[in-house]
C-alpha cells in the first residue's frame, strides 16, 4: 500500500464543485449543456457536477490515450473511445480531471472545435501550471496545485486509488500515470 497524504478533502472538493456549477447554471441559464467527460479520470468529476446543475443536461464520454515514458506524456494523443453523439449546435463543456503537460487538451480542443459545436468551453478539477508544455486555454479551474503526482476522485496511480473521496498525494511513486 502507498502512502498517501490528503492534498484536498472531500468537503473542500464539495464546496468547491458547487461553485463551478453555479456559474454553469448562470452562464448557461435557460440554455441546453452538453457534458463531455473524458475517460476515465473525469468520471467523478463529471457526475458530482451534473448533479448541482440546473439546466437540461446530457452528457457524452471519450477516452483517449498519450503515448510517453513514465510520468511524462508527450504530443502524441490518440483517441481511443470516440463521442457517442454529434457535437454540432451544441453548447459544449469539456470537463478533465486535471491538465498536466497541456499536451491531451491542446490535441482535443481542436478536433472538437472542427466539429462546429456553437460554443465549447473547457473545465478542469486540478491544473498543474508549473508542468505546462503547450499553452490551452482553460475556462474554469478547480484547484491548482503543485507539481506533485495526485491521487483520487478519479485519478489513479497504476489504475488504483480512483476510488478515494479527496485528492491525496501518493508519497513513494515510481510507476507510470494512466488515463
Ligand atoms: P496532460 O499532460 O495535460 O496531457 O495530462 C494527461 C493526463 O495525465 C491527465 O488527464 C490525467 O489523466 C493524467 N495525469 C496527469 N497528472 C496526473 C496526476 O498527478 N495523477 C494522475 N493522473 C495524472
Ligand atoms: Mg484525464
Amino acid at each position: 500500500m502507498d502512502k498517501i497524504s490528503v492534498l484536498i478533502s472531500k468537503e473542500a472538493l464539495e464546496t468547491r464543485i458547487q461553485e463551478m456549477a453555479d456559474k454553469l447554471n448562470q452562464d448557461y441559464a435557460g440554455q441546453e449543456l452538453h457534458l463531455i467527460g473524458i475517460l476515465k479520470g473525469s468520471v467523478f468529476f463529471v457526475c458530482e457536477l451534473a448533479k448541482r446543475l440546473t439546466m437540461p443536461v446530457t452528457m457524452d464520454f471519450m477516452s483517449v490515450s498519450s503515448y510517453g515514458t513514465g510520468t511524462e506524456s508527450c504530443g502524441r494523443v490518440k483517441i481511443v473511445m470516440d463521442l457517442a453523439e454529434p457535437i454540432q449546435g451544441r453548447n459544449v463543456v469539456m470537463v478533465e480531471d486535471i491538465i498536466d503537460s497541456g499536451n491531451t487538451l491542446s490535441y482535443l480542443l481542436p478536433v472538437l472545435t472542427s466539429r462546429r459545436p456553437s460554443s465549447i468551453r473547457l473545465i478542469t478539477l486540478l491544473s498543474k501550471p508549473d508542468r505546462r508544455k503547450k499553452d490551452v486555454k482553460i475556462d474554469d479551474i478547480g484547484f491548482v496545485i503543485p507539481d506533485a503526482f495526485v491521487v483520487g476522485f478519479g485519478l489513479d496511480y497504476a489504475q488504483k486509488y480512483r476510488n478515494l473521496p479527496y485528492i491525496g498525494i501518493v508519497e513513494e511513486q515510481k510507476g507510470e500515470k494512466d488515463e
